[in-house]
């Protein structure tokens, strides 16, 4: 399910707005300069469907979004947990922590999920936007974006990515501190 809850940046506790109702989200999303949109959701597909499937099964609207061809490189990323795997916890910390912290990109941050779920904080003026991205949602934040990415403890997605070049997706650290104050994903969904 969808999420999106606004607080305050200067204190996570003073939540302005949470909300499921996904016409709610895109339109406070897009007030803001963020893209949101909802793509149908395919039937049949999970974590071990073949990227190029997925990418059969979504060729229209890629197509749409990139009408323009700005997107040079549109690649499947996917994560899920394997118990069998003793390495498992270690590779989803590692995971998990990489966009952490507050960073920026110097091109847009587009991703459809196709399964599963994570959180895009945007640090928008004095605002936190928390948006709990599930299947079937599409999101671009712009460059230049204040924002960080929780994946949860228990990290499990798979998302369509959409670059412009090769090294275009390099992340800008600010340093910042500000993500530890806010409640994570694992957080959110709990209520
Ligand atoms: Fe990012």
């Amino acid at each position: 399910m969808t999420l999106l809850q606004v607080m305050a940046d200067s204190a996570a506790g003073a939540v302005r707005l949470r909300t499921t109702d996904d016409a709610v989200i895109a339109a406070e999303l897009a007030e803001r300069g963020i893209t949101f949109e909802r793509w149908p959701l395919m039937a049949g597909l999970s974590g071990a469907t073949p990227t190029e499937d997925i990418l059969a099964e979504y060729a229209d609207r890629i197509a749409e979004l990139n009408a323009d061809g700005r997107f040079k490189h549109i690649d499947v990323a996917r994560i899920h947990p394997d118990e069998s795997d003793p390495e498992w916890p270690a590779k989803a910390e590692a995971a998990r922590t990489k966009f952490l912290d507050e960073h920026r990109h110097a091109e847009d941050e587009v991703r459809f999920f196709v399964t599963g779920r994570g959180c895009f904080y945007l640090h928008l003026g004095d605002e936190v936007l928390a948006t709990v991205c599930t299947a079937g949602d599409l999101v671009s934040v712009p460059a230049g974006t204040l924002h960080w990415f929780d994946m949860g403890t228990r990290p499990e997605f798979v998302a369509v990515r959409f670059f412009e070049e090769e090294d275009g997706w390099v992340g800008d650290f600010t340093g910042d501190q500000i993500s530890s104050g806010f409640p994570t994903l694992d957080q959110l969904l709990a209520g």
